[in-house]
């Protein structure tokens, strides 16, 4: 389901249709996932998830746990001496990630469902190989690990809930090499107790952008949403948009039986890197036996 309403089938290729939706009295036209031949009958004051603005502000500003995340993937696959092979980074974003784990030798095919974050990605990391798609319906290829670092797993960009998760843990079991290790964090049911504004801005040099981030979780269907008015900075103006992104909530008790229940040998991390999680965040490292 698109974030913003039904989702329905149109010549053989899923498209998301919005209901009709009224910001300010505006309507923003945008071409939805899987539709790029179909231009769009949406009127709705989102656009794709992290487009060129947020996807900027997300590198300047929230890479640090991938950074952190970094460490973490070395050290498990070192202490199980594993050295080179393909890592597939899922929801790569902007291929902090895949820029480590090739300098430290590895191969990296990093998957992500934003195009702008894809760009940066190819810039930041020209080693490994990076491909648009979704995570939860890409082919894996045979690998030593899989990621999926900063919440990936909880969007709600794609149609599904926890039976498509379920699922998409066995793909990456299948995927793995024996002994290889699947990491990544989730969001948990009551993250947001209560609804909250953030205002969060650029602190480097350039002061170029700022991002108000309202959350509300629905604790009875367990979704998070969290609508974002962007402002980038070009030329002299600040350039705004707006995102809204939805996340299915998952009890971490739930997610480690769905990984048992898909084979894998499981361990809770306790933060990547340094940095512990957050409270209302979870991390796992699922071995393949
Ligand atoms: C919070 S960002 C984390 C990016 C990166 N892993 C990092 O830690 O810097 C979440 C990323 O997941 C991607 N994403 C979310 N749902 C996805 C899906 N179903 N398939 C592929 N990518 C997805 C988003 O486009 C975004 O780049």
């Amino acid at each position: 389901m698109h974030p913003c309403g039904t989702s329905r089938q149109v010549s053989n290729k899923l498209f998301y249709w919005s209901k009709l939706q009224a910001v300010n009295g505006t309507f923003a036209r945008h071409v939805c996932e899987g539709s790029r031949a179909i231009q769009t009958l949406c009127a709705c004051p989102i656009t794709m998830p992290y487009n060129k603005d947020l996807a900027y502000i997300h590198d300047a500003g929230f890479t640090e746990s991938a950074r952190q995340a970094a460490d973490t993937v070395l050290k498990l696959l070192r202490e199980k001496k594993i050295k080179s092979g393909l890592v597939v980074d899922l929801g790569c974003g902007s291929g902090v990630l895949a820029d480590r784990l090739t300098r430290e030798g590895f191969d990296v095919l990093g998957v992500d469902i934003s195009e702008a974050m894809l760009k940066l990605a190819r810039k930041r990391a020209p080693k490994a190989k990076f491909k648009r798609g979704s995570l939860f319906r890409t082919r894996l290829s045979k690998s030593v690990a899989v990621t999926a670092i900063g919440e990936c797993v909880n969007y709600l960009f794609d149609p599904g809930g926890t039976a498509l998760l379920a699922n998409f843990f066995r793909r990456v079991y299948r995927a793995l090499l024996p002994g290889g290790v699947f990491v990544f964090d989730i969001v948990e049911p009551g993250s947001t107790p209560k609804p909250s504004i953030l205002h969060c801005e650029g602190k480097d040099k350039a002061k170029d952008w700022a991002v108000l981030v309202s959350k509300e979780e629905d604790a009875r269907r367990r979704v998070l949403t969290r609508r974002m008015t962007i402002f980038r900075k070009v030329g002299r103006l600040y350039r705004r948009s707006q995102e809204m992104h939805r996340q299915r909530l998952y009890p971490p008790a739930q997610v480690a039986r769905k990984l048992k229940t898909a084979g894998f040998n499981v361990s809770r991390l306790p933060g990547y890197g340094k940095e512990p999680f957050a409270p209302g965040r979870s991390g796992f490292a699922a071995w393949k036996p």
